[in-house]
Parts: structure tokens; C-alpha cells; sequence
């Protein structure tokens, strides 16, 4: 259906310290359903990102994370994520919701494309690693209803 979407770029990190190659992923209907790594995802690692308010999921959703009291209302509540999308579904979500919805105020954490109006620091790189949209797609699997 949707042609795949090859991204390549190589990345310098901000004080030139390492460069991070944007790995490719291809995108079939609503879906991104290969994994963007060779390891899986870690659960435990995905919900602490999530929690952890620097990620910013938590300003918009909230979800089974008792030990934050103050969770958003502006998004679906993440109980339930993997029962009511497939694991490529919630992949492509992270990695761009604008493509799914183009008014979608959810932030495309890995894309690098059309951000022009990012910080500098984040010019260029996408929000989250490839191996954190792993460990979050993993951790939103074991949310079952
Ligand atoms: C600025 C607000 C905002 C932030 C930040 C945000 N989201 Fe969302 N998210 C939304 C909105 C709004 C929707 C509803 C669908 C849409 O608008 O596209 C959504 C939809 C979703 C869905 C699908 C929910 C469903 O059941 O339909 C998942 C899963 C999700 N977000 C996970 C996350 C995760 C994980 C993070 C952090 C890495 C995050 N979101 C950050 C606003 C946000």
C-alpha cells in the first residue's frame, strides 16, 4: 500500500561526542510492524520512560501508574493500549502519530523530518531512541484489558 520510508540519516549529537544512525522502517497501512532494533523491547524499561515525566506521555495520558498523582486528560487512557492495537499499530504511533492523524497534538518522537520548529538541541535527532520506541511499544503490549 504505502511505499516504505527509508531514513538514513547519520546524526551528530550535540559536543560531537557519537553520531546516531536513524534507522529505517516501513510503514504498511497503519503500521510500522517490524521491530525498529534486533533486541526486543524491555517492558520495565518502557514503563519507566513512560512514567518519568521528561518523557512528556504522562502531560497528555494517564494510565496504571499509581505512584504519579498527576496524570493528563487530554489523551485516551494507556490501560488497555495493547489490547486495543497490534504491536505495529502502537510502533507507528510513537514514531510519528501525525501520519495516523494530521491534527494529532501528540508529538512524533522518531522523526526527523519537517520539525522545523524544534530547539536547536533537538534539531536533527528524534526525540527518543530507537531503542526506547522498542522498550514503550513493549511495555504498552503488556497492557491488557
Ligand atoms: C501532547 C499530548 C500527548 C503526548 C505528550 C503523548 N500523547 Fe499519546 N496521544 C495523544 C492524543 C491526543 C491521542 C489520541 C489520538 C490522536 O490524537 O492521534 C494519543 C494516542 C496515543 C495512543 C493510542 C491510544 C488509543 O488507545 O487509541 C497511545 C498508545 C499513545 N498515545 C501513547 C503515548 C506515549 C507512550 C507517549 C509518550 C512517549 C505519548 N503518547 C505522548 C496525546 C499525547
Amino acid at each position: 500500500m504505502s511505499a516504505p520510508i527509508l531514513v538514513g540519516a547519520l546524526l551528530a549529537l550535540p559536543g560531537g561526542t557519537a553520531a546516531q544512525e536513524l534507522r529505517s522502517y516501513s510503514v504498511v497501512g497503519d503500521a510500522i510492524p517490524e521491530p525498529l532494533t534486533n533486541a526486543r523491547g524491555d517492558a520495565a524499561r518502557g514503563r519507566a520512560l513512560v512514567v518519568e515525566r521528561s518523557s512528556t506521555c504522562i502531560l497528555c495520558h494517564s494510565g496504571p501508574f499509581p505512584e504519579q498523582k498527576f496524570q493528563g486528560d487530554l489523551a485516551p487512557d494507556l490501560a488497555g493500549s495493547g489490547s486495543r492495537s497490534s504491536e505495529g499499530q502502537l510502533r507507528l504511533r510513537l514514531v510519528d502519530a501525525s501520519r495516523l492523524n494530521a491534527a494529532t497534538i501528540m508529538p512524533s518522537y522518531y522523526r526527523v523530518d519537517g520539525l522545523d520548529r524544534v530547539g536547536t538541541l533537538w534539531r536533527g535527532k528524534p526525540i527518543l531512541s530507537a531503542e526506547q520506541i522498542e522498550d514503550i511499544v513493549a511495555y504498552l503490549m503488556t497492557l491488557r484489558e
